[in-house]
């Protein structure tokens, strides 16, 4: 009797442990589709979240959004995406900068997240709702034409998309030269949450720069996510016989 509760007792635990793992992994190692839905489903609440402290802290949404605000310039023909936008946060910073003249294209397979999204820009003016180009798309699927844009933003997805190699090669070859990727990797202490998917210390840096990616730096943010900033780079300038 005492062995049988013991052996169940195990078998609960695991059967926690591993419905918490998918659970804190977004349900991504059991295909596209749980992720489309988890999120669909949990939009609203989604949006919520920003209104924590941990988002809250505008030095450092300055800190991240300057360096896409530099590259974009006051160019109203600059193109900037917010790839897995979800509902729209990276997108609606922009919008809100007087800097940022140009257009975003806003990327996510999550109807619901979208939906959401669409109901935000609606309370913006039409001025500003008329620069954002919104597409319902797996981002794995996504391949943007050859250096047509400034800038991506690849926010608190990169761990969550599988295989998300051709992804950051469709981002190196969307991106003009000199573009810039501005994405997230899981905080040290997180990565052993995403096995097989590049995510531990440095690793996540070391494949950028094995698609071509200069310039790479990692900041740490918040307690699960560090910010990484990379470059495409520019071509070597033409040398002049003397
Ligand atoms: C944690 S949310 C991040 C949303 C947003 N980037 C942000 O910073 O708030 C992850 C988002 O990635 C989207 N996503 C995950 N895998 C995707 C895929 N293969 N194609 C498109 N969107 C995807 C989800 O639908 C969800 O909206």
């Amino acid at each position: 009797m005492t062995i049988a509760l013991i052996l169940a007792s195990l078998v609960l635990l695991v059967l926690f442990g591993v419905l918490t793992w998918h659970a804190l992994n977004d349900f991504s190692y059991l295909g596209g589709a749980g992720v489309r839905h988890s999120y669909s489903w949990g939009a609203r609440c989604y949006d919520g979240k920003w209104r924590s402290p941990s988002y809250q802290n505008a030095a450092q949404t300055r800190q991240l959004l300057a360096p896409l605000l530099e590259q974009a310039g006051g160019d109203p023909a600059a193109v900037v995406v917010d790839l897995a936008c979800g509902t729209g946060r990276f997108t609606r910073l922009m919008l809100a900068e007087e800097e940022f003249r140009g257009k975003i294209i806003a990327v996510d397979f999550a109807p619901g997240m979208l939906r959401e999204l669409r109901r935000v820009l609606q309370e913006m003016p039409p001025a500003a709702q008329s620069r954002v180009e919104i597409q319902e798309q797996d981002v794995r699927q996504w391949r943007p034409a050859a250096e047509s844009l400034q800038a991506v933003a690849l926010l608190e997805a990169a761990e969550i998309i599988h295989p998300l190699g051709p992804t950051l090669e469709a981002i190196f070859v969307g991106l003009q030269p000199g573009g810039l990727l501005l994405t997230t990797v899981v905080g040290n202490g997180f990565g052993w949450l995403f096995p097989g998917r590049r995510q531990a210390r440095a690793e996540f840096s070391d494949w950028l720069a094995e698609i071509g990616f200069v310039e790479i730096q990692r900041h740490p943010w918040r307690r699960r996510y560090d910010w990484l900033l990379a470059r495409k780079p520019l071509p070597p300038a033409r040398s002049h016989p003397p």
